[in-house]
């Protein structure tokens, strides 16, 4: 068997698959995120491994075949700055994706020509290299003490095995990996203040990073030779549990936030349109996404201040309609795709004293909608080939919202049958590429679609004009906050 590890924002999910892939039983453990001053976002690496422990008592004891474990896989958040000493001791909690403390230092990195052209991608003040040039200046006792800089599945790969070993997709949200060349940049490094010999070993995510700690494999009761993979980055991982893996491949992720992933035979950066474009979890592979920040949140928000709950409010709607005339720009946390402007907040536009709870609700999804078609629109600038793409995550549950994404994108969608594809199921089919040699693009496969989502072709023109005018709106909206 094999042992996929999911280590996400608000807890980790482990998934034992069988010798075949096919999911077999998944435990789940939650933990916290501090916020100690405001845009500050942190977590206790100790947390994670109490977490994975627990979860793993439980999945081993509820099933056999875990005694057989062969190979493991670890997908985890991005951009986390870990940071241990010489011994391997953790010196502070990890500064998280979606921590912002460090926008001036990412500013001044991104002023240089050189980072965006070596790393491919924008600066955004969550990635790892900013973060560590505040460390330097506001804890510097902390900074001279640092021997290594992991990402957090990189630190359970290191919990695990004993090494240090981190992957390429995860590597390529530091700042610090020329990405095109998957290795570390020493010019990257430099601008950083940082080293290499700071950073871990990288391997592809398919391959093997190192051998399961003989402790851990005796407190598991599993044998003396489990494969631990070098893993990846959540979003690589989601790509590799649904198979999007290849040009003409992705998958729309209605979640928290929005994610359009595209997956790319080469590497075609674009860093000038906010597009991310990072290696994916196999060789001589990239993926390009764009991330939106508030996607089922801005729902979620409207549901809040009206007092219903989401499903309450999609409840009401039922065929696709043309958009109306209220508007809704979904920047409540700011955005990352395609303004990278972490100062604009939302709005709502064009209210008349007949707009109605439907109207709201309608002008909030197609707001999300026109988000991703704006990601959607920079993906295809840079090449990318998407003619359908594969619809997940919680606002998946919403018809009405499908069918919207479905238009104003022009593609069809699959929402795929069955409950176990994303980063989890990712993960466990790198273990088990490390631990057999398998090829990923046998493991790699695709669900099975449990619904396809067509275009309505009479709504196109009128999702385009209300596409249009959403665009326009944007620079309208900043001026005026
Ligand atoms: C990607 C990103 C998030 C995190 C957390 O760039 O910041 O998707 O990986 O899930």
């Amino acid at each position: 068997s094999f042992l996929g590890i999911d280590l996400g924002t608000s807890g980790l999910r482990a998934l034992l698959v069988d010798g075949d892939g096919v999911p077999v039983g998944a435990s789940e453990r939650a933990y916290d995120v501090s916020h100690p001053h405001p845009g500050w976002s942190e977590q206790d690496p100790a947390a994670w491994i109490a977490a994975l422990d627990a979860a793993v008592a439980e999945l081993s004891a509820a099933h056999p075949a875990f005694a057989d474990l062969a190979g493991i896989g670890v997908a985890g958040h991005m951009h986390g700055a870990t940071l241990l000493d010489e011994a391997g001791a953790v010196l502070r909690p990890c500064i998280l994706w979606n921590d912002t403390r460090a926008h001036a230092e990412a500013a001044a990195l991104d002023a240089d020509p050189e980072v965006r052209r070596l790393s491919g991608n924008i600066v955004f003040p969550g990635f790892t290299a900013p973060k560590l040039l505040w460390v330097a200046a506001q804890e510097p006792e902390i900074f001279a003490r640092t021997a290594r800089v992991l990402l957090p599945a990189a630190y359970l790969n290191y919990h695990l095995t004993g090494d240090a070993v981190g992957d390429m997709s995860d590597a390529a949200g530091t700042s610090w990996l020329d990405t095109g060349a998957r290795d570390w940049s020493d010019a990257l490094l430099a601008a950083g203040t940082v080293t290499r010999s700071q950073m871990p070993a990288l391997v592809e995510g398919s391959e093997r990073a190192g051998t399961l700690r003989a402790d851990i494999a005796r407190r598991w009761g599993v044998g003396p030779d489990v494969a631990v993979a070098g893993g990846a980055g959540d979003n690589a991982a989601a790509a590799c549990g649904i198979g999007a893996m290849a040009e003409g491949q992705g998958f729309v992720s209605l979640g928290t936030s929005g994610v359009l992933l595209a997956a790319r035979d080469g590497y075609a950066p674009a860093p000038e349109t906010a597009v991310h474009t990072f290696c994916h979890a196999v060789p001589g592979r990239w993926y390009q996404m764009g991330v939106m920040l508030a996607a089922t949140d801005s729902l979620n928000w409207l549901a809040q201040v009206t007092g219903a709950t989401p499903a309450d409010l999609t409840a009401g709607l039922r065929d696709l309609e043309a958009p109306g005339r209220v508007r809704f720009l979904p920047y409540l946390s700011g955005e990352r795709t395609p303004h990278n402007d972490a100062a604009i907040r939302g709005s709502f536009t064009g209210l008349g004293a007949e707009t109605g709870r439907d109207d709201l609700t309608r002008a909030v999804l197609e707001g999300v909608a026109f988000g991703l078609r704006d990601s959607f629109d920079a993906l295809r600038d840079t090449g990318a080939r998407i003619e359908r793409l594969w619809a997940i995550g919680g606002g998946t549950r919403s018809r009405y919202w499908l069918d919207l994404v479905s238009t104003v994108l022009d593609v069809p969608l699959d929402v795929p049958e069955g409950g176990e594809f994303g980063a989890a199921l990712g993960a466990a089919r790198l273990g088990l590429c490390a631990a057999t040699g398998a090829a990923s693009q046998e493991v790699m496969q695709p669900p099975s679609s449990g619904a396809e989502i067509l275009p309505h072709p009479d709504l196109r023109e009128a999702m385009d004009e209300a596409h249009a005018a959403f665009r326009s709106a944007y620079p309208h909206i900043r001026a005026a906050q």
